[in-house]
C-alpha cells in the first residue's frame, strides 16, 4: 500500500485541477497543447462534475468526460479522476432536503455552493455510491486513469452536521464505543449540572446550549463526525477497489489546516492508498515557508514516511484570505520543491486554467487570465522542466532528524471552552516548537503519542493536553531507553474522555518528567515573566506560569518574578538512559531555542551552525540515490557545504565543496555514491 504511486506515471506529478466543463471544447485543444508545453504529467478531473455527469437521477452524460479523457491520453497526460460526491446536484437536494447539513445552532444550510452534505444521510450515501459505481464501471480500464480522487477535502467546509439523522447515528456510535448508557454517563462525567442520561434516546449532538456543554460529549462528537466521514470515504474507496483494481485511491487531505475541527489524519492516512495533500500559504505575517515545511513534514508522517503527493497548491495568490498577495518571482518553484524535498512525488496546483466565472475566478492558476505572456506561465513552464529533471528521486524518502508528537484528538480536546486561559493555543505551541527546530535546520517527523519513537534522538511534545495512559507509558519508555524528551506545559493532563488523570498534574507524565504541578497561574494580557538560567542568563515567558514541585527533576531555569517567583521554570530529569525536559511557561522561539539547544546536546545532535537562517537543507535518500535539497528563502546568495560531491540536477553541473545557491533559488544535488 505504502509505496503506491499513480498508475502509469513514470515522472513526478505536475499539473493541476482541471475543470474542462467550464470551457468550450475549442479551448480544450489549447489546454492540451499548453500542457505539453509546460510538461504537465497529470491533471485532476471531474471533482465537481456530478450535476453534469448525472443531469437527472439515473440519467448519465459521460460523453464530454470520455472526450476529454481521450484527449488527455492522446497527449500523454495521466488523469486523477474525481468522484464528484462533494457537490450533489440540485435535483438530489430537491428530493432529499434532509441531506443538507444542519449547523450547531440548528440552521439548515442551503445548496448552491459545495460541500453541503450530511454524511449520515442514507439518501446521500446511496446517491454517492451510485455515481461512484457508474464512474468506476466506465473508466476502470481507461488508459489515462492513474489515480482515483474521492470527494474533496473531507471536513471542510462543514466539519460536522447536527441534524436528527446524525443524532441517531451518534447514539449508535456511542453504543458501539461505550457499550451502555451507563458507560457513556461515566465517560462523560454526567453527574454534573444534571446531565445524567437514562436512555440513548435522550442523548443529542452537542447542539447550541445556554452555556458550555459537556466537553467529553463534544469530543466524542468530533470523533463521531470524523468516523462518519471516513466511513463514507471507505464506501466509495471499496467500490473503486472492487470495480477498478490496480488503480490507487486517494482523497486530498489538508494536514496542516490550522482549524481545530480538522479530521484525524492519523486515522485517514491508514485508509488511502496514496496520501495526497493540499497546502496554501497563509499570509498572516508569519514565515510562510516554515508553515509549508511543517505541512509537508506532517503529511509525510501521516503517510508513514513514504512518498506522498502535493495535490494542490497555488501558482500565485489565492482568493479566500482577507488579503491575497501574489507570489514573488521564484516563490512558486521554491514552494513546490520544498514539498518535493519533504517527500512529495511532484507538485500539483489548484487549478490549471483560471476560471472566468464562479467564486474562484480571482484565484491564481497555471494558465492565468493574463495568458501565456506572463510571469506565472513562464515560471510554470520552467517548473515543469525542473521537475522533469528530478524524476530519478521517485521512491526515495526524506531523512528525518527529530520527532514532534502530534495528536488531533488532543488538539480537539484542548480547543474546547473554559480552559485556564484563552491565550493558550495548542497549535501555537506546535508551530513555535516546529519553527525552533526548523531554525536549527532539523528535519521533523511527526509521531502519534503511542507510536514507536526509538528511532529519534530527540522528541518534543508541545502541549499534549490529552495524553492517554498508554501514551504516558510510551514516552516514559522512550526516555528510559535513552531518548531525550522536551515537554511543554499543559501536557499529560486528561485522558481520552477529557477526564483529569487522578492525582497531581501532569498525571500521565509525572513519572517521566519527575515532577508535579500544584497549580497553574496563567498571566494577564501583555504580562510576562523572567526566568533565569544556569549562568545568570535570563529569558522571557508569557501566557502561562505554574507551581512546579520537583520530584526527581532538577530545576535548570527558575522564575525570577511573577506568581511562581523562586520556583522551577524549566526542569531536567535523568531517567534510565535518557533525559526529560519540562518547560512550564510560554517561551518565544528564540528563548525556546536556548532550551532546545541544551536538549540537543543531551541527544547528541550536532548544531548545523554553518547554515544561515532561512536556508533550508533537506535530504531524500533511497534506492534511487542520495539527494540534497538546498532552498534559499533569503534575498542573499549563499553557499551550502556539501558532504560529498555530486551533480546539481536543475542545472546539470558538477557540484563539490560549497554549493552556491543564489537568492530565492533552489539547488538539488544528487550526491555521488
Ligand atoms: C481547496 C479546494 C479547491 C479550491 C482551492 C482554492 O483546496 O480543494 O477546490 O477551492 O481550495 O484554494
Ligand atoms: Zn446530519
Amino acid at each position: 500500500m505504502r509505496e503506491t504511486t499513480p498508475k502509469g506515471l513514470h515522472r513526478l506529478a505536475f499539473g493541476g485541477d482541471y475543470n474542462p466543463e467550464q470551457w468550450p471544447e475549442s479551448v480544450w485543444q489549447e489546454d492540451v497543447r499548453l500542457m505539453r508545453e509546460a510538461g504537465v504529467t497529470m491533471v485532476s478531473v471531474g471533482i465537481f462534475s456530478w450535476a453534469l455527469l448525472e443531469p437527472e437521477p439515473g440519467t448519465y452524460d459521460f460523453g464530454w468526460l470520455d472526450r476529454i479523457l481521450d484527449l488527455l491520453h492522446e497527449n500523454d497526460v495521466r488523469v486523477d479522476l474525481g468522484t464528484p460526491t462533494v457537490a450533489p446536484p440540485a435535483w438530489f437536494y430537491r428530493a432529499h432536503p434532509e441531506a443538507l447539513p444542519v449547523s450547531r445552532e440548528g440552521v439548515r444550510y442551503s445548496y448552491g455552493s459545495r460541500g453541503a452534505i450530511c454524511h449520515s444521510s442514507p439518501a446521500y450515501r446511496e446517491a454517492a455510491a451510485r455515481i461512484t459505481t457508474q464512474l468506476a464501471r466506465r473508466y476502470a480500464t481507461h488508459p489515462a486513469l492513474a489515480l482515483w480522487h474521492v470527494h474533496n477535502e473531507y471536513g471542510v467546509p462543514v466539519s460536522a452536521c447536527y441534524c436528527d439523522t446524525c443524532a441517531d447515528g451518534f447514539r449508535r456510535w456511542l453504543d458501539a464505543r461505550h457499550g451502555s448508557v451507563e458507560a457513556v454517563n461515566e465517560a462523560w462525567g454526567t453527574a454534573f449540572w444534571g446531565q445524567h442520561y437514562t436512555s440513548y434516546e435522550q442523548i443529542d449532538p452537542p447542539r447550541l446550549t445556554p452555556t458550555v456543554g459537556n466537553p467529553a460529549q463534544q469530543l466524542d462528537y468530533r470523533r463521531f463526525a470524523d468516523a462518519t466521514m471516513r466511513e463514507n470515504f471507505r464506501a466509495e474507496r471499496d467500490v473503486l477497489h472492487r470495480l477498478s483494481p490496480g488503480v490507487p485511491v486517494t482523497t486530498n487531505f489538508m494536514t496542516a489546516l490550522s482549524q481545530s475541527d480538522s479530521v484525524d489524519y492519523w486515522a485517514w492516512g491508514r485508509e488511502v492508498d496514496l496520501v495526497t495533500n493540499d497546502h496554501y500559504l497563509i499570509t498572516d505575517g508569519r514565515r510562510t515557508h516554515v508553515n509549508l515545511a511543517m505541512a509537508a513534514d506532517l503529511t509525510r508522517s501521516v503517510a508513514g514516511g513514504a512518498p506522498w503527493l502535493l495535490l494542490e497548491h497555488s501558482t500565485s495568490g489565492v482568493n479566500w484570505q482577507p488579503r491575497n498577495p501574489a507570489k514573488r518571482p521564484g516563490e512558486m518553484a521554491r514552494n513546490s520543491l520544498a514539498h518535493v524535498a519533504r517527500g512529495s512525488e511532484g507538485a500539483m496546483f489548484f487549478q490549471w486554467r483560471q476560471s472566468r466565472r464562479g467564486a474562484e475566478k480571482f484565484h491564481s492558476s497555471m494558465v492565468p487570465h493574463a495568458g501565456t505572456d506572463s510571469r506565472v506561465w513562464r515560471e510554470v513552464v520552467r517548473l515543469g522542466a525542473d521537475l522533469d529533471s528530478l524524476a530519478g528521486l521517485r521512491g526515495t524518502r526524506t531523512v528525518p532528524d527529530v520527532a514532534m508528537v502530534w495528536d488531533w484528538h488532543s488538539w480537539w480536546a484542548q480547543s474546547l471552552e473554559w480552559r485556564p486561559t484563552e491565550d493558550h493555543e495548542a497549535r501555537e505551541r506546535a508551530d513555535a516548537f516546529y519553527e525552533t527546530l526548523y531554525d536549527r535546520h532539523l528535519t521533523v517527523d511527526f509521531a502519534h503519542p503511542e507510536a514507536d519513537l526509538s528511532a529519534y534522538p530527540l522528541v518534543v511534545v508541545p502541549a499534549l493536553y490529552l495524553t492517554t495512559e498508554a501514551a504516558g507509558r510510551n514516552l516514559r519508555e522512550y526516555v528510559e531507553n535513552g531518548g531525550t524528551l522536551v515537554v511543554s506545559y499543559f501536557s499529560g493532563i486528561v485522558d481520552e474522555h477529557d477526564a483529569v488523570h487522578p492525582g497531581a498534574y501532569p498525571g500521565a507524565l509525572r513519572d517521566v518528567l519527575g515532577l508535579t504541578v500544584e497549580e497553574w497561574s496563567p498571566l494577564g494580557e501583555g504580562e510576562s515573566v523572567r526566568i533565569t538560567g544556569p549562568d545568570g542568563a535570563s529569558l522571557t515567558g508569557d501566557v502561562w506560569t505554574e507551581f512546579v514541585v520537583e520530584r526527581g527533576a532538577r530545576p535548570v531555569w527558575t522564575y525570577a518574578d511573577g506568581p511562581a517567583a523562586g520556583r522551577p521554570a524549566v526542569t531536567r530529569h535523568r531517567l534510565g538512559e535518557g533525559t526529560a525536559w519540562y518547560v512550564s511557561t510560554r517561551l518565544d522561539t528564540a528563548s525556546l531555542d536556548v532550551i532546545l539547544s541544551a536538549a540537543c546536546e543531551d541527544a547528541g545532535i550536532e548544531p548545523r551552525v554553518e547554515l544561515p537562517r532561512d536556508v533550508e537543507v533537506v535530504r531524500r535518500s533511497g534506492d534511487g540515490g542520495d539527494f540534497l535539497f538546498a532552498l534559499n528563502h533569503t534575498a542573499h546568495d549563499v553557499k551550502v557545504p556539501l558532504e560529498s560531491p555530486g551533480t546539481e540536477l536543475l542545472g546539470g553541473e558538477h557540484a563539490a565543496g560549497h554549493l552556491p545557491v543564489p537568492a530565492g533559488s533552489v539547488r538539488v544535488v544528487r550526491l555521488d555514491a
